[in-house]
């Protein structure tokens, strides 16, 4: 703590206030493809402007009271019933909504875990089984949930080793997991594969669509060749489905989807032993912010499926031109995957230098540590903007190559 006070005696007006954020924001790397190209998912300008003024109508209300909110309950229902439908539940699915991926992750896995005590009792602590390429979320929930993570090396594509993951079940597995896709490397993990083991050994089955859940149907809608992930896959019992990527939702807003509502004595906590009397919740956190789901309703209405299509249609443009631009520059290649992600690397230069060269043209260059590479997330942008990435990009690998680049200072998680 700073020893200098910062809280005012005395308020100040909206005006300095709003300027003073103004100013903060303006410090942060500016939000546009290259210089913080991840976690945006901005879409357009047409679809800031419909999320400020969605947020701004429920900028106070708590999603905690949906329950007893007409309008707000009936907005969150249509929110998660649009989620089911583009996800294939079945009609007997349920869903709820979460802040997060982290959430969604952490509501299912405690689902499994309370189902696994009923109808997959283990010997020892419970054991969840995923690639290594799986989200750190699962570390956490399972620390959460005292279980035990299992990570299983990748194929060398990258995808999921179905049958290293078969060979590596123990009595204590209660739960496998795939990515479609995973986050380190954008691959779609063989789901129909995963989903077999799971049924031949009564394990749960979770998807982690945090990335894909919202534009994976739209790639296909497009001719992607993209492998069957959700619902529709026979085996799979639960999902995680990010409206805050590319449903293009507000921060925070994710859901947890089931096949069968039948688990929902499973998912919910009822505490009934305190003060306030009975109380359960749609997660883990009590009071939400009902504005990001007022973002998602929004966004899922005014675009609809087409409009979806169409945004998706735009990002492959960009992803084309960038990968296209980047393996045109000497000793760098993008890795082949299933998603809108880019990720590109060098065999030859130093990546830590070509990492430290971005940082020092101003970008914040996120990436993966194994194998090193760097990282984009294609949004719809103006051409210039994808040239003048990919200028300071080319401007870099030669200085790397040449040595006139020299500084290895690595964006890293904060
Ligand atoms: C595949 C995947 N799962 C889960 C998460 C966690 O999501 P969040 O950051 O919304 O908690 C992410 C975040 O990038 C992700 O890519």
């Amino acid at each position: 703590m700073s020893n200098e006070r910062l809280f005012p005696q005395r308020g100040s007006d909206r005006e300095s206030v709003r300027e003073r954020l103004l100013e903060f924001k303006g410090r942060d790397i500016s939000e546009a493809l290259g210089r913080l190209n991840v976690y945006c998912h901005k879409g357009s300008e047409e679809l800031d402007q419909l999320r400020r003024d969605a947020y701004g109508i429920f900028a106070h209300s708590n999603a905690f009271l949906a329950g007893y909110m007409d309008g707000m309950g009936t907005m969150q229902a249509e929110v998660l019933q649009m989620a089911l439908e583009i996800l294939n539940g079945p009609v007997e699915s349920c869903a709820f909504i979460t802040t997060g991926g982290t959430e969604s992750i952490f509501c299912a896995m405690h689902t499994a875990r309370e189902w696994a005590k009923v109808e997959r009792p283990v010997p020892g602590r419970p054991q969840v089984m995923l690639p290594y390429s799986g989200h750190v979320a699962f570390d956490k929930a399972c620390q959460f949930l005292e279980m035990d993570i299992v990570r299983i090396p990748v194929r060398d594509d990258y995808r999921a080793d179905v049958a290293a993951m078969e060979a590596a079940i123990t009595p204590n597995t209660i739960a496998i997991v795939g990515s479609a896709p995973n986050w380190p490397y954008g691959t779609i993990d063989p789901i129909a594969d995963i989903a077999a083991v799971a049924q031949r050994h009564h394990l749960w089955m979770h998807v982690d669509a945090c990335v894909g859940g919202f534009i994976n149907p739209w790639l296909e809608r497009l001719g992607y060749d993209i492998p069957l992930f959700d619902f529709r896959v026979p085996g799979v019992m639960s999902m995680s489905a990010d409206l805050h990527k590319h449903g293009y939702a507000s921060k925070p807003c994710s859901t947890v989807l089931y096949r069968s509502r039948a688990v929902e004595p499973y998912h919910f906590v009822e505490v009934d032993d305190w003060p306030d009397g009975p109380y359960k919740t749609a997660g883990f956190v009590g009071s939400r912010p009902a504005a990001s789901v007022a973002t998602a309703w929004s966004v899922m209405k005014y675009l609809g499926e087409s409009g979806y299509v169409a945004l998706t249609r735009e990002c492959m443009e960009v992803r084309q031109k960038l990968v296209e631009g980047i393996e045109n520059i000497e000793d760098l290649k993008c890795l082949q995957n299933d998603s809108t992600m880019i990720y590109f690397r060098s065999e030859t230069l130093d990546m830590p230098t070509l990492i430290g060269g971005m940082v020092e043209k101003g970008y914040f260059p996120f990436g993966v540590f194994n194998p090193m590479m760097l990282q984009l997330i294609p949004e719809p942008v103006p051409d210039e903007m994808i040239d003048t990435y990919l200028a300071a990009l080319k401007e870099v690998a030669s200085g790397v190559r040449e040595g006139t680049v020299t500084s290895t200072a690595l964006a890293r998680y904060a």
